[in-house]
């Protein structure tokens, strides 16, 4: 238990090893999943609980605990919830709130007694005495059913997934701005980007209520709230920045040969790039670079007339994540035919971007398939330099 304030607590559990959450995204920092104590002068607040895995950590801090009143369940994703039907075991008691698309989660995922449940309206309060707990909705930070609650007293949000970071650490508070950064830019990344223009309507849910600290559910808490308030606003908006991302594969030299190419006449023209070899990146790094970027060009080899799997894969990923990407463009080489284009082009039907000109050659590129990459660097440029 770490005090935030007085009679405030985290009451989380740090999980330093963990390395892939939902059996999907790669976690190489570990993670914590934090619930909090809030104890008013009438009742008390549990603030969601812990992942199952660590079920034992959460209670192993309630014990000198007596009462809780209220359990806040912002999220049933189980990474949050999963500890809940143990509390409410050990407080006979206490009431779960939620929201009401909550409810019938928390109910089909973890089986709990809906007649323990209360749901609140976006903007109820619900009063601890001397505190007060004001829901306010935030749908989509991460499922369509999540909230968050803000402390007015002490100025403190509560946000669940929202603003979080998947990083294991022993500081209760941000101290490395650029490590959280990156993370918390990964989590948005990976959860939140395909719901860009509905987190853009919860932060303006935020104004009018000043707020000294974030307290989400994974990574350290935000004693400079600025920091994470601005990055979000960055994210969110709407403009892409001059970047262009190239995930690439390729098998025998040709595609890597057509991508370096590529890479070197764009930085050339003032486009700045990130280049991604499938067969070795994290995943979670392609993702950080789409929430940026203006372009995308796949380059793919041919592999039984088909894109290579690895290709396939990254691209589906990338139309899920729906970033705000403008132009794509498809590059690559095969062996004797090929309808990677097509193929590719149909996995990628909401990324809403203008496709450019193609460049798909024949075993190895040759000077005037190069001089191909050359126009489409120019074309890249100039609609970057419209942008
Ligand atoms: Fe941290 Fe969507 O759960």
């Amino acid at each position: 238990m770490r005090k935030i304030r007085e009679g405030i607590y985290w009451i989380g559990a740090v999980d330093w090893d963990r390395r892939l959450f939902d059996s999907l995204i790669p976690l190489p920092d570990g993670t914590s999943y934090n619930a909090y104590l809030i104890r008013g002068s009438a009742k008390t607040a549990l603030v969601d609980t812990v992942d199952p895995t660590m079920s034992d950590v959460l209670l192993r801090q309630l014990e000198d605990v007596p009462q809780i009143d209220y359990i806040i369940a912002h999220h049933a994703e189980q990474d949050h919830s999963g500890t809940l039907p143990y509390v409410l075991d050990i407080y006979e008691d206490a009431t779960v709130i939620c929201t009401p698309k909550a409810k019938p989660m928390l109910v089909d995922l973890l089986q709990i007694d809906p007649e323990r449940i209360t749901t609140v309206a976006d903007g109820e309060t619900l009063s601890l005495g001397d505190r007060t707990l004001s829901f306010i909705h935030t749908p989509w930070v991460h499922w369509p059913e999540t909230m968050s609650t803000y402390l007015p007293e002490e100025r403190i949000l509560f946000s669940c997934d929202w603003f979080g970071s998947h990083l294991a650490t022993s500081d209760l508070y941000v101290t490395d701005e650029g490590r959280v950064y990156e993370a918390a830019k990964r989590y948005y990344a990976e959860i939140m980007m395909p719901f860009r223009r509905i987190i853009q309507n919860n932060l303006a849910k935020l104004q009018g209520r000043p707020i000294e600290i974030i307290a989400p559910s994974h990574g350290p808490l935000y004693d400079r709230p600025d920091l994470i308030l601005e990055a979000y606003r960055d994210w969110t908006s709407e403009k892409p920045k001059n970047l262009a991302v190239v995930p690439y594969i390729s098998m025998h030299g040709s595609t890597r040969a057509m991508v370096e190419h590529l890479v070197a006449a764009l930085t050339a023209r003032g486009v700045s790039v990130q280049q991604f070899d499938l067969s070795v990146t994290d995943i979670g790094k392609l993702a950080i670079a789409l929430v940026d970027a203006a372009t995308i060009v796949i380059g793919t080899p041919t592999v039984h007339v088909g894109p290579h799997p690895a290709v396939f894969y990254a691209a589906h990923l990338a139309n899920m994540l729906r970033p705000k990407l403008k132009y794509a463009a498809i590059i690559g080489s095969y062996g004797w035919s090929s309808k990677a284009i097509d193929q590719i082009a149909a996995l990628i039907p909401d990324l809403k971007v203008e496709l450019l000109e193609p460049v798909l050659v024949r075993g190895y590129p040759t000077e005037d398939e190069l001089a191909a990459l050359d126009r489409l660097a120019d074309a890249i440029a100039a609609k970057h330099a419209g942008l």
